[in-house]
């Protein structure tokens, strides 16, 4: 690409395949022109979790359709775009695979620059897109189905790790809860939907005390709600599966905004920004509302399809990458594991 020039407002491509949505979008510039999504979710609810062969299938059946109709809803044709953004990692090589390989094809095929997308940064990107004029630094909470982390951005590719989980993220702890109250995956909104029918009765440990700075722990809190329900059976003693909901969400939700509060009073910065699948959930978004309130921050939360995957926050940091000029070889490869810190 020793002949490229960038430009101000790039048009670019995101595909993300990275577990079980075939996703596809178009930005120009941090403007979202399209945004595409198939998932296998509920082809994998029926097993109940998502099964890396099925996943791999249905995004080769996807890939193609999905691109092609991103194209077309934002009006681009193929010869327009820029860039490619493409999620290389983390998640299920055999998935990955799949958007990779499709991306290296279409750049190879347009003659334009790959970039090679942290799934993870991309949820952290998203935010980008809800606010344009969103600015480091600033703190990001991220939670997700494989990451629980507070994070302070001091500018668009330099990060801090404050603190992360110990053991589960929060959205495995609601995935593991869920299969406890017979609920479906992915358990998340399924829970937080049974939540909104209980109270907080039962008064689950809140897990931090004692774990100093900004990490989390969320195994205590998931065995005591295990062993609450287990012994209710034993037991034979009437429980209620909503006030198991309720109280779980609260225990698990609460002290990941008050955190994200103190760490932004301590990094001196004014706003909070948050990614990834549990800042769908309506409980800790009204949450931060009432903690920024009260602290006086300014809160940017990505709509809620921008929360879970999707290929448009994929676009969003492949538009960070590319101002950094950061970009990929063909010879790119998946990567099923990278680290936070
Ligand atoms: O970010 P994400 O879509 O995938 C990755 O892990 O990268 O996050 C998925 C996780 C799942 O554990 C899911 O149960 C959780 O996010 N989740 C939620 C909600 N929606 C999705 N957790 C709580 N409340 C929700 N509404
Ligand atoms: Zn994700």
């Amino acid at each position: 690409m020793e002949t490229y020039r960038k430009k101000l407002n790039p048009i670019i491509l995101g595909i993300e395949s990275s577990c079980d949505e075939t996703a596809a979008a178009v930005i120009r510039g941090r403007k979202l022109l399209s945004d595409e999504i198939i998932s296998s979710a509920s082809v994998q609810a029926q097993f109940g979790g998502v099964v890396p062969e099925i996943a791999s299938r249905v995004h080769t059946d996807a890939v193609d359709e999905v691109v092609s109709r991103a194209l077309k809803n934002a009006g681009v044709r193929k010869e327009e775009l820029d860039v490619v953004a493409v999620t290389y990692g983390a998640g299920l090589l055999g998935a990955l695979l799949v958007g990779l390989s499709f991306a290296k094809g279409l750049a190879m095929g347009l003659n334009i620059p790959l970039i090679g997308v942290n799934h993870i940064r991309g949820h952290l990107a998203a935010c980008y897109l809800e606010d344009d004029t969103l600015k480091p630094p600033f703190i990001t909470l991220l939670a997700s189905g494989g990451h629980t982390a507070i994070i302070y951005v001091k500018t668009e590719t330099e990060f801090e790790v404050l603190g992360a989980t110990r053991d589960d993220a929060a959205g495995e702890a609601f995935d593991k809860v869920a299969r406890v109250l017979s609920l479906p995956y992915p358990g998340g909104p399924h829970v937080e939907k049974l939540a909104r029918e209980g109270e907080d009765s039962i008064p689950f440990p809140r897990m931090l005390k004692g774990l100093g700075g900004y990490d989390f722990s969320y195994s205590g809190l998931k065995t005591s709600v295990i062993n609450y329900v287990h012994s209710k059976e034993q037991k034979g003693e009437a429980w209620s599966r909503a006030d198991v909901a309720c109280s779980f969400q609260k225990a698990a939700l609460d002290i990941l905004a008050e955190k994200a509060a103190e760490a932004a009073h301590e990094k001196g910065v004014q706003t909070i920004a948050a990614g990834g699948g549990v800042i769908a959930n309506g409980y800790l978004r009204d949450k931060l509302v009432t903690v920024c309130n009260a602290a006086k921050l300014k809160l940017v939360l990505p709509e809620r399809r921008h929360c879970t995957d999707n290929a448009a926050m994929i676009a969003a940091e492949g538009l960070v990458q590319y101002r950094a000029g950061n970009f990929a070889p063909l010879s790119l490869n998946a990567q099923a594991s990278i680290s936070l810190r």
